[in-house]
């Protein structure tokens, strides 16, 4: 494990000018300078009111975060604020955050123990506290570290290019990058492609949220992937893929032969494995 570079001071591009909202997820909101990322946790609040929505929206309208979206979150934490937390507060949405923030926390721990200085992850810095303007209601926001920014999820990466071969270079970057996880004994349960990231010919991960070093639990995982009859609709693959049939056979089958039990644990190290294992 090597240690986040530590700087004196924030890079000045940070604190240059405001810097740019670039993506969300359900517990973080990332923004942006040209070179850097830093992540905001999301509050309580925030996280049940997107737990809420997902609940109540069709699919479609929450695959893309957008403005309206946004406003929809900020206008029903008021209404949270005003009705009875027994009301909208189901034990549910409870086990949902629950299962999230834990999940999230075990992730970065790991990420940090055997992740951090490998080529998987992109670059952390750190620096003394540092107010840095943030767009959106926020206005400021203080800071200790940063990422290295990536040219692009590798969702939003495939969903670009036009070449067959390239993409299908791409999706056995991303096989290869999930087994070099393995070897380390690290899975990812929450393996979306917004969830990595592109650097140069290098796919990196860019949510620690979600990896787990338990057997039993990547066993479950796996129990379910057995099921999934495409997993390139799965991954959210379904529209990039459609004009490419064969590619998405190919990568259905090669997903297939190494996201299975016989083959994480091939790679999975034998010190790691719980008593659950076997
Ligand atoms: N280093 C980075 N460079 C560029 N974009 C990033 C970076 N890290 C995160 N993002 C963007 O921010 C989004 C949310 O970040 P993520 O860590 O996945 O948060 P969450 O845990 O809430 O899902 C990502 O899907 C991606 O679009
Ligand atoms: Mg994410």
């Amino acid at each position: 494990m090597a240690a986040p570079r530590v700087l004196l001071h924030a890079p000045p591009e940070l604190t240059a000018g405001r810097l740019k909202r670039l993506g969300e997820g359900i517990g973080k909101v990332v923004y942006a300078s040209e070179h850097w990322v830093i992540k905001r946790p999301r509050t309580p609040s925030e996280i049940v009111a997107l737990i809420l929505l997902w609940k109540i929206l069709p699919r479609p309208l929450l695959t893309r975060p957008s403005r309206p979206l946004r406003l929809l979150r900020v206008c029903l934490q008021a209404v949270m604020r005003i009705v009875p937390a027994s009301v909208w507060l189901s034990a549910h949405v409870k086990e949902v955050w629950r299962i999230y923030s834990t999940r999230d926390r075990r992730g970065e721990r790991l990420a940090r123990q055997h992740l951090e200085g490998t080529p998987l992850v992109p670059e952390v810095i750190t620096f003394p506290p540092t107010e840095v303007h943030v767009g959106g209601f926020l206005g400021c926001l203080t800071v200790t570290e940063a990422t290295a920014r990536v040219e692009n999820t590798l969702h939003d990466h495939l969903s670009k290019l036009r070449d067959p071969e390239e993409i299908h270079r791409w999706l056995n970057r991303f096989l290869d990058l999930r087994q070099s996880g393995w070897q380390r004994g690290l899975f990812s349960l929450d393996a979306h492609l917004k969830n990595f990231g592109v650097a140069g010919d290098r796919i990196v991960l860019l949510d620690s949220g979600g990896l787990t070093d338990q057997w039993d639990e990547v066993h479950e995982r796996l129990v379910f992937e057995e099921v999934v009859a495409q997993p390139h609709v799965q991954l959210g693959l379904g529209p990039v893929l459609a004009a490419h049939p064969r590619i998405a056979n190919d990568f259905d089958q090669r997903w297939k032969e190494i996201v299975n039990r016989e083959s994480v644990l091939r790679h999975w190290p034998q010190t790691s494995l719980s008593a659950t294992a076997e």
